[in-house]
Protein backbone atom coordinates (compact mmCIF):
# COMPACT_ATOMS: atom_id res chain seq x y z
CA UNK A 1 0.00 0.00 0.00
CA UNK A 2 1.04 3.53 -0.84
CA UNK A 3 1.57 5.21 2.50
CA UNK A 4 2.83 8.86 3.07
CA UNK A 5 6.41 7.92 3.45
CA UNK A 6 6.27 5.74 0.21
CA UNK A 7 5.38 8.29 -2.17
CA UNK A 8 8.21 10.42 -0.43
CA UNK A 9 10.90 7.98 -1.20
CA UNK A 10 9.64 7.25 -4.52
CA UNK A 11 9.83 10.87 -5.23
CA UNK A 12 12.49 13.71 -4.95
CA UNK A 13 13.80 13.15 -1.39
CA UNK A 14 14.66 9.45 -1.46
CA UNK A 15 18.29 9.68 -2.02
CA UNK A 16 18.64 12.01 0.85
CA UNK A 17 16.09 10.77 3.13
CA UNK A 18 16.99 6.85 2.41
CA UNK A 19 21.16 8.13 3.42
CA UNK A 20 20.49 10.13 6.59
CA UNK A 21 20.96 7.79 10.06
CA UNK A 22 17.99 8.00 12.40
CA UNK A 23 18.65 10.60 14.78
CA UNK A 24 18.46 7.98 17.99
CA UNK A 25 14.86 8.67 19.31
CA UNK A 26 16.05 7.84 22.60
CA UNK A 27 13.60 10.85 24.08
CA UNK A 28 10.84 9.13 26.96
CA UNK A 29 13.71 7.65 28.89
CA UNK A 30 14.26 9.73 31.53
CA UNK A 31 13.90 7.40 34.89
CA UNK A 32 10.19 7.72 36.05
CA UNK A 33 9.42 7.63 39.46
CA UNK A 34 8.05 4.10 41.05
CA UNK A 35 5.13 2.98 43.23
CA UNK A 36 7.62 3.68 45.91
CA UNK A 37 8.68 6.92 45.33
CA UNK A 38 4.66 8.07 45.39
CA UNK A 39 3.61 6.00 48.40
CA UNK A 40 2.52 9.51 49.98
CA UNK A 41 0.29 12.41 48.78
CA UNK A 42 3.50 14.56 50.06
CA UNK A 43 5.48 13.00 47.34
CA UNK A 44 2.91 12.87 44.41
CA UNK A 45 2.23 16.51 45.30
CA UNK A 46 6.31 17.18 44.60
CA UNK A 47 6.02 15.90 41.31
CA UNK A 48 4.02 18.98 40.26
CA UNK A 49 5.80 23.02 39.98
CA UNK A 50 2.51 24.29 41.49
CA UNK A 51 3.39 28.04 43.08
CA UNK A 52 3.16 26.91 47.07
CA UNK A 53 1.96 30.62 47.40
CA UNK A 54 -1.39 29.60 46.80
CA UNK A 55 -3.62 26.61 48.03
CA UNK A 56 -5.02 25.57 44.14
CA UNK A 57 -8.48 24.32 43.95
CA UNK A 58 -8.77 24.65 40.25
CA UNK A 59 -6.54 21.85 39.02
CA UNK A 60 -8.95 20.03 36.62
CA UNK A 61 -9.23 23.32 34.38
CA UNK A 62 -5.94 22.62 33.02
CA UNK A 63 -3.16 20.42 33.58
CA UNK A 64 -0.56 21.24 35.35
CA UNK A 65 1.99 19.02 34.42
CA UNK A 66 3.78 16.22 37.09
CA UNK A 67 7.65 15.57 36.41
CA UNK A 68 7.23 12.86 33.98
CA UNK A 69 5.06 14.53 31.44
CA UNK A 70 7.18 17.67 32.00
CA UNK A 71 10.49 15.78 30.93
CA UNK A 72 8.86 13.34 28.45
CA UNK A 73 7.87 16.75 26.36
CA UNK A 74 11.13 18.20 27.11
CA UNK A 75 13.08 15.18 25.34
CA UNK A 76 10.91 15.04 22.49
CA UNK A 77 11.09 19.41 22.04
CA UNK A 78 14.97 18.83 22.30
CA UNK A 79 14.83 16.36 19.53
CA UNK A 80 12.68 18.38 17.16
CA UNK A 81 14.55 21.01 17.59
CA UNK A 82 17.73 19.64 16.97
CA UNK A 83 16.33 17.38 13.86
CA UNK A 84 13.06 18.09 13.04
CA UNK A 85 12.59 16.65 9.92
CA UNK A 86 14.13 13.23 10.92
CA UNK A 87 12.14 13.43 13.78
CA UNK A 88 8.58 13.43 12.52
CA UNK A 89 9.65 11.99 9.86
CA UNK A 90 10.57 8.99 11.50
CA UNK A 91 8.16 8.55 14.23
CA UNK A 92 4.97 10.10 12.33
CA UNK A 93 5.44 8.50 9.05
CA UNK A 94 8.30 5.82 8.09
CA UNK A 95 7.47 2.84 10.14
CA UNK A 96 4.14 0.59 9.24
CA UNK A 97 0.99 2.05 11.25
CA UNK A 98 1.26 -0.24 14.23
CA UNK A 99 5.03 0.59 15.17
CA UNK A 100 4.27 4.98 14.92
CA UNK A 101 3.79 7.00 17.59
CA UNK A 102 0.36 7.67 17.14
CA UNK A 103 -0.21 4.14 17.74
CA UNK A 104 1.90 3.94 20.55
CA UNK A 105 -0.25 6.85 21.66
CA UNK A 106 -3.14 5.50 21.44
CA UNK A 107 -2.13 1.99 23.14
CA UNK A 108 -1.83 3.63 26.30
CA UNK A 109 -4.98 5.67 26.24
CA UNK A 110 -6.37 2.08 25.43
CA UNK A 111 -5.06 -0.02 27.88
CA UNK A 112 -6.32 2.36 30.59
CA UNK A 113 -9.74 3.11 29.67
CA UNK A 114 -10.33 -0.56 28.40
CA UNK A 115 -10.75 -0.14 24.67
CA UNK A 116 -8.43 -1.09 21.60
CA UNK A 117 -6.07 1.03 19.92
CA UNK A 118 -7.21 0.66 17.08
CA UNK A 119 -10.86 2.44 18.20
CA UNK A 120 -8.91 6.07 19.08
CA UNK A 121 -8.82 9.06 17.32
CA UNK A 122 -6.43 11.70 19.04
CA UNK A 123 -7.60 15.16 19.44
CA UNK A 124 -6.50 18.09 21.07
CA UNK A 125 -8.88 18.30 23.39
CA UNK A 126 -12.96 17.28 24.63
CA UNK A 127 -14.17 20.31 22.23
CA UNK A 128 -12.99 19.14 19.18
CA UNK A 129 -13.90 15.77 20.14
CA UNK A 130 -17.36 15.96 20.33
CA UNK A 131 -17.35 18.10 17.39
CA UNK A 132 -16.20 15.37 15.23
CA UNK A 133 -18.16 12.88 16.83
CA UNK A 134 -22.03 15.54 15.81
CA UNK A 135 -20.61 16.54 12.67
CA UNK A 136 -19.33 12.85 11.35
CA UNK A 137 -22.18 11.56 12.68
CA UNK A 138 -24.73 10.69 9.00
CA UNK A 139 -27.51 12.39 10.52
CA UNK A 140 -30.83 14.13 8.06
CA UNK A 141 -33.59 15.77 8.42
CA UNK A 142 -36.20 13.66 10.56
CA UNK A 143 -33.47 12.65 13.07
CA UNK A 144 -33.38 13.76 16.49
CA UNK A 145 -30.69 14.45 19.13
CA UNK A 146 -31.26 14.54 22.12
CA UNK A 147 -28.92 16.58 24.84
CA UNK A 148 -29.38 17.26 28.62
CA UNK A 149 -30.00 21.67 30.01
CA UNK A 150 -26.80 20.13 32.26
CA UNK A 151 -24.74 19.76 29.60
CA UNK A 152 -21.16 22.37 28.47
CA UNK A 153 -21.56 25.26 26.21
CA UNK A 154 -19.19 23.19 23.51
CA UNK A 155 -21.43 19.81 23.92
CA UNK A 156 -24.58 21.96 23.02
CA UNK A 157 -22.88 24.38 20.61
CA UNK A 158 -21.24 21.21 18.81
CA UNK A 159 -24.71 19.63 18.48
CA UNK A 160 -26.53 23.04 17.28
CA UNK A 161 -23.86 23.49 14.39
CA UNK A 162 -24.22 19.91 13.42
CA UNK A 163 -27.85 19.98 13.48
CA UNK A 164 -27.37 23.37 11.43
CA UNK A 165 -25.93 21.23 8.66
CA UNK A 166 -27.35 17.77 8.56
CA UNK A 167 -31.03 19.25 9.26
CA UNK A 168 -31.60 16.96 12.21
CA UNK A 169 -33.68 18.85 15.25
CA UNK A 170 -32.44 18.54 18.26
CA UNK A 171 -33.80 18.87 22.00
CA UNK A 172 -32.59 19.50 25.44
CA UNK A 173 -34.13 17.82 28.83
CA UNK A 174 -33.37 18.66 32.20
CA UNK A 175 -32.68 15.57 34.79
CA UNK A 176 -34.23 17.05 37.66
CA UNK A 177 -35.59 20.08 38.73
CA UNK A 178 -34.20 21.04 41.98
CA UNK A 179 -30.42 20.69 43.58
CA UNK A 180 -32.00 18.93 46.43
CA UNK A 181 -34.42 16.81 44.36
CA UNK A 182 -31.64 14.54 42.59
CA UNK A 183 -32.00 10.77 42.29
CA UNK A 184 -30.52 8.41 39.93
CA UNK A 185 -33.04 6.58 39.39
CA UNK A 186 -35.38 9.49 38.52
CA UNK A 187 -32.94 11.31 36.72
CA UNK A 188 -32.70 7.99 34.21
CA UNK A 189 -36.31 7.16 33.96
CA UNK A 190 -36.72 11.11 32.72
CA UNK A 191 -34.03 10.13 29.92
CA UNK A 192 -36.29 6.71 29.13
CA UNK A 193 -39.16 8.58 29.28
CA UNK A 194 -37.78 11.54 26.49
CA UNK A 195 -37.13 9.13 23.79
CA UNK A 196 -38.55 8.96 20.78
CA UNK A 197 -38.68 6.96 17.80
CA UNK A 198 -36.86 9.22 15.68
CA UNK A 199 -33.84 9.93 18.40
CA UNK A 200 -30.71 8.76 17.63
CA UNK A 201 -28.35 10.23 19.59
CA UNK A 202 -28.51 10.64 23.40
CA UNK A 203 -25.85 12.85 24.70
CA UNK A 204 -24.78 13.16 28.18
CA UNK A 205 -21.96 14.72 30.53
CA UNK A 206 -19.82 12.24 32.96
CA UNK A 207 -19.56 14.52 35.61
CA UNK A 208 -21.26 17.67 35.37
CA UNK A 209 -18.97 21.19 35.92
CA UNK A 210 -22.00 23.09 36.96
CA UNK A 211 -22.92 21.26 39.41
CA UNK A 212 -20.43 18.52 40.12
CA UNK A 213 -22.85 15.43 39.12
CA UNK A 214 -22.12 12.28 38.19
CA UNK A 215 -24.48 10.43 35.94
CA UNK A 216 -24.92 6.73 36.29
CA UNK A 217 -23.80 5.98 32.72
CA UNK A 218 -24.02 2.37 33.13
CA UNK A 219 -27.99 2.84 33.84
CA UNK A 220 -28.22 5.15 30.94
CA UNK A 221 -26.69 3.03 28.33
CA UNK A 222 -29.16 0.42 29.43
CA UNK A 223 -31.40 2.09 28.71
CA UNK A 224 -30.28 3.02 25.03
CA UNK A 225 -29.90 -0.82 24.97
CA UNK A 226 -33.31 -1.76 26.30
CA UNK A 227 -34.59 1.68 23.39
CA UNK A 228 -32.44 -0.05 20.41
CA UNK A 229 -33.77 -3.87 20.81
CA UNK A 230 -36.53 -3.12 18.31
CA UNK A 231 -34.37 -1.05 16.04
CA UNK A 232 -32.89 -1.73 13.03
CA UNK A 233 -29.03 -1.22 12.72
CA UNK A 234 -29.32 1.72 10.75
CA UNK A 235 -32.04 3.01 13.05
CA UNK A 236 -30.04 2.86 16.33
CA UNK A 237 -29.80 5.26 18.95
CA UNK A 238 -26.15 6.47 19.75
CA UNK A 239 -24.91 7.34 23.48
CA UNK A 240 -22.18 9.60 23.54
CA UNK A 241 -20.44 10.72 26.33
CA UNK A 242 -18.65 13.64 27.76
CA UNK A 243 -16.55 12.14 29.93
CA UNK A 244 -13.66 15.02 30.55
CA UNK A 245 -14.40 15.32 34.44
CA UNK A 246 -14.43 11.52 34.92
CA UNK A 247 -11.06 10.70 33.02
CA UNK A 248 -8.70 10.60 35.50
CA UNK A 249 -10.62 10.63 38.84
CA UNK A 250 -13.47 7.56 38.42
CA UNK A 251 -12.58 4.11 37.33
CA UNK A 252 -10.79 3.72 34.34
CA UNK A 253 -13.43 0.86 33.22
CA UNK A 254 -14.70 3.56 30.77
CA UNK A 255 -15.30 1.33 27.41
CA UNK A 256 -17.19 -0.77 29.88
CA UNK A 257 -19.96 1.45 30.96
CA UNK A 258 -21.13 0.82 27.38
CA UNK A 259 -21.56 3.94 25.38
CA UNK A 260 -21.20 4.12 21.75
CA UNK A 261 -18.65 7.21 22.01
CA UNK A 262 -16.74 9.04 24.67
CA UNK A 263 -14.69 12.37 24.13
CA UNK A 264 -12.41 13.87 26.66
CA UNK A 265 -9.29 15.84 26.79
CA UNK A 266 -6.45 14.56 28.27
CA UNK A 267 -5.52 17.74 29.87
CA UNK A 268 -7.50 17.87 33.38
CA UNK A 269 -7.62 15.39 35.11
CA UNK A 270 -5.49 13.38 33.80
CA UNK A 271 -2.26 15.71 34.07
CA UNK A 272 -1.50 15.34 29.71
CA UNK A 273 0.04 17.73 28.00
CA UNK A 274 -2.26 20.70 27.17
CA UNK A 275 -3.68 20.76 23.80
CA UNK A 276 -4.17 16.32 24.12
CA UNK A 277 -7.26 14.37 24.05
CA UNK A 278 -9.11 11.70 22.26
CA UNK A 279 -12.15 10.03 21.19
CA UNK A 280 -13.26 6.31 21.43
CA UNK A 281 -15.73 4.97 19.51
CA UNK A 282 -17.22 1.83 18.51
CA UNK A 283 -15.85 0.72 15.35
CA UNK A 284 -19.51 0.17 14.30
CA UNK A 285 -20.04 3.93 14.90
CA UNK A 286 -16.83 4.82 13.61
CA UNK A 287 -17.74 2.58 9.98
CA UNK A 288 -20.51 4.83 9.36
CA UNK A 289 -19.69 8.23 10.27
CA UNK A 290 -17.36 10.86 7.53
CA UNK A 291 -14.42 12.59 8.97
CA UNK A 292 -14.31 16.32 8.97
CA UNK A 293 -10.34 16.88 8.09
CA UNK A 294 -7.71 15.64 6.45
CA UNK A 295 -6.13 12.73 8.77
CA UNK A 296 -2.05 11.90 8.41
CA UNK A 297 -2.89 8.62 10.77
CA UNK A 298 -4.35 6.40 8.15
CA UNK A 299 -2.38 5.18 5.41
CA UNK A 300 -5.10 4.32 2.64
CA UNK A 301 -6.15 7.90 3.03
CA UNK A 302 -3.15 8.99 1.17
CA UNK A 303 -2.73 5.70 -0.85
CA UNK A 304 -6.65 6.99 -2.50
CA UNK A 305 -5.39 10.33 -2.71
CA UNK A 306 -2.35 9.02 -5.25
CA UNK A 307 -4.44 7.19 -7.13
CA UNK A 308 -6.61 10.04 -7.50
CA UNK A 309 -9.59 8.00 -6.19
CA UNK A 310 -11.76 7.99 -2.56
CA UNK A 311 -10.93 5.57 -0.32
CA UNK A 312 -13.10 1.98 -0.68
CA UNK A 313 -13.11 0.78 3.03
CA UNK A 314 -15.48 2.13 5.68
CA UNK A 315 -13.92 4.70 8.05
CA UNK A 316 -12.17 3.75 11.11
CA UNK A 317 -10.79 5.26 14.10
CA UNK A 318 -7.84 7.05 12.59
CA UNK A 319 -9.20 9.10 9.66
CA UNK A 320 -10.81 10.98 12.48
CA UNK A 321 -7.68 12.05 14.04
CA UNK A 322 -6.81 15.92 12.70
CA UNK A 323 -4.18 15.56 10.55
CA UNK A 324 -1.54 18.48 9.89
CA UNK A 325 1.46 18.82 11.40
CA UNK A 326 1.41 19.22 15.14
CA UNK A 327 2.75 20.26 18.36
CA UNK A 328 4.27 16.18 18.52
CA UNK A 329 5.70 16.55 21.60
CA UNK A 330 2.48 17.35 23.51
CA UNK A 331 1.14 14.23 22.12
CA UNK A 332 3.66 12.02 22.05
CA UNK A 333 4.48 12.60 25.68
CA UNK A 334 0.75 11.57 26.38
CA UNK A 335 1.71 7.88 27.32
CA UNK A 336 3.37 9.64 30.77
CA UNK A 337 0.62 10.91 32.04
CA UNK A 338 -1.19 7.63 31.87
CA UNK A 339 2.07 5.82 33.18
CA UNK A 340 1.70 8.02 36.07
CA UNK A 341 -1.68 7.55 36.82
CA UNK A 342 -0.81 3.87 36.92
CA UNK A 343 2.35 4.20 38.92
CA UNK A 344 0.10 6.68 41.87
CA UNK A 345 -2.65 3.81 41.48
CA UNK A 346 -6.43 4.55 39.65
CA UNK A 347 -8.09 3.28 42.70
CA UNK A 348 -6.21 4.67 45.27
CA UNK A 349 -6.64 8.40 43.01
CA UNK A 350 -10.08 7.99 42.90
CA UNK A 351 -10.45 6.98 47.04
CA UNK A 352 -8.31 10.27 47.36
CA UNK A 353 -10.36 12.67 44.99
CA UNK A 354 -13.46 11.40 46.76
CA UNK A 355 -11.82 11.71 50.39
CA UNK A 356 -11.06 15.17 50.09
CA UNK A 357 -14.26 16.40 48.02
CA UNK A 358 -16.62 14.33 50.18
CA UNK A 359 -15.04 16.17 53.01
CA UNK A 360 -15.49 19.56 51.45
CA UNK A 361 -19.28 18.70 50.97
CA UNK A 362 -20.18 17.63 54.53
CA UNK A 363 -17.78 20.89 55.37
CA UNK A 364 -20.39 22.98 53.48
CA UNK A 365 -23.50 21.09 54.01
CA UNK A 366 -23.25 22.45 58.00
CA UNK A 367 -22.60 26.05 57.18
CA UNK A 368 -26.35 27.77 57.35
CA UNK A 369 -25.26 30.49 54.98
CA UNK A 370 -24.46 27.96 52.38
CA UNK A 371 -25.80 26.25 49.15
CA UNK A 372 -24.53 23.10 48.49
CA UNK A 373 -25.46 21.99 44.69
CA UNK A 374 -23.29 18.73 44.47
CA UNK A 375 -24.89 15.84 45.61
CA UNK A 376 -23.83 14.78 49.05
CA UNK A 377 -23.35 11.05 47.96
CA UNK A 378 -20.37 9.83 46.39
CA UNK A 379 -22.25 7.45 43.74
CA UNK A 380 -23.53 11.16 42.29
CA UNK A 381 -20.54 13.24 42.84
CA UNK A 382 -16.96 13.30 42.07
CA UNK A 383 -13.53 15.60 41.91
CA UNK A 384 -16.27 19.03 41.94
CA UNK A 385 -18.28 21.10 44.75
CA UNK A 386 -20.32 23.41 43.80
CA UNK A 387 -21.87 26.15 46.00
CA UNK A 388 -22.93 29.37 47.19
CA UNK A 389 -22.46 32.13 50.44
CA UNK A 390 -25.72 34.03 50.68
CA UNK A 391 -25.44 37.47 49.87
CA UNK A 392 -22.58 37.01 47.99
CA UNK A 393 -22.11 36.65 43.83
CA UNK A 394 -20.33 33.50 42.93
CA UNK A 395 -17.21 36.07 41.60
CA UNK A 396 -17.61 37.41 45.13
CA UNK A 397 -16.35 34.29 46.81
CA UNK A 398 -14.05 33.52 44.58
CA UNK A 399 -12.59 37.27 44.83
CA UNK A 400 -12.78 36.93 48.63
CA UNK A 401 -11.09 33.51 48.89
CA UNK A 402 -8.23 34.61 46.26
CA UNK A 403 -7.25 37.87 47.91
CA UNK A 404 -7.64 37.17 51.16
CA UNK A 405 -6.32 33.62 51.88
CA UNK A 406 -4.54 33.07 48.42
CA UNK A 407 -7.19 30.32 47.63
CA UNK A 408 -7.79 29.95 44.22
CA UNK A 409 -11.82 28.57 43.46
CA UNK A 410 -13.15 29.56 40.37
CA UNK A 411 -17.26 29.68 39.03
CA UNK A 412 -19.39 27.75 36.90
CA UNK A 413 -19.20 28.99 33.11
CA UNK A 414 -23.20 28.14 32.78
CA UNK A 415 -26.09 30.47 32.64
CA UNK A 416 -26.66 29.79 36.51
CA UNK A 417 -23.54 30.14 37.74
CA UNK A 418 -22.04 28.83 41.15
CA UNK A 419 -18.89 28.93 43.24
CA UNK A 420 -16.84 25.81 42.74
CA UNK A 421 -14.03 24.40 44.49
CA UNK A 422 -11.91 20.82 43.62
CA UNK A 423 -9.76 19.09 45.28
CA UNK A 424 -7.27 16.93 43.32
CA UNK A 425 -4.64 14.48 44.56
CA UNK A 426 -2.14 17.83 44.61
CA UNK A 427 -4.50 18.64 47.73
CA UNK A 428 -4.45 17.61 51.45
CA UNK A 429 -7.18 17.62 53.93
CA UNK A 430 -6.03 20.48 55.60
CA UNK A 431 -6.56 22.56 52.78
CA UNK A 432 -9.83 21.45 52.94
CA UNK A 433 -10.81 22.40 55.99
CA UNK A 434 -8.41 26.31 55.46
CA UNK A 435 -11.18 26.37 52.58
CA UNK A 436 -14.04 25.85 54.59
CA UNK A 437 -12.91 28.29 57.24
CA UNK A 438 -12.34 30.98 54.91
CA UNK A 439 -15.93 30.37 53.59
CA UNK A 440 -17.41 29.74 56.98
CA UNK A 441 -15.75 33.61 57.73
CA UNK A 442 -18.09 34.31 55.23
CA UNK A 443 -20.85 33.97 57.36
CA UNK A 444 -20.88 38.05 58.60
C1 LIG B 1 -18.09 19.35 30.90
C2 LIG B 1 -17.06 19.97 30.01
N1 LIG B 1 -16.95 19.55 28.73
C3 LIG B 1 -16.04 20.06 27.90
C4 LIG B 1 -15.17 21.05 28.30
C5 LIG B 1 -14.15 21.56 27.32
O1 LIG B 1 -12.96 20.85 27.52
P1 LIG B 1 -11.73 20.97 26.52
O2 LIG B 1 -10.94 22.15 26.94
O3 LIG B 1 -10.97 19.68 26.72
O4 LIG B 1 -12.26 21.11 25.15
C6 LIG B 1 -15.24 21.53 29.61
C7 LIG B 1 -14.30 22.57 30.07
O5 LIG B 1 -13.85 22.63 31.17
C8 LIG B 1 -16.21 20.98 30.49
O6 LIG B 1 -16.33 21.43 31.75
Amino acid sequence: MMSRRNFLVTGALAAGAGAVPTTGIAADKKPRPSANDLRDWGAVRRQFALDPAYTHLGLFYMAAHPRPVRDAIEDYRRQLDANPFRTVEHLVFENAEPQRMTAKVCGAIASYIGGRADDIALTHNTTTGLALLYQGLPLKPGDEILVTTHDHFVHHESIRLASERSGASWRKVPLFDTHDAIDADAMVERLRKALRPNTRVLGVTWVHSGTGLKLPIRRIADVVAEANRDRPPDRRLLLIVDGVHGLGVESPDIVAMGMDAFAAGTHKWMFGPRGTGFVWAKPEVWATMRPLLPSFSADELFAAWGQDKAPAQPARASWFSPGGFQAYEHFWALPAAFEFHRTVGSQRITRRIHELNGQMREGLAKLPHVTLYTPRTEALSSGMVCFDVKGMTPKQVMQRLLDKHRIIASTTPYAVSYARVAFGIQNTPEEVEKTLAAIRAMAA
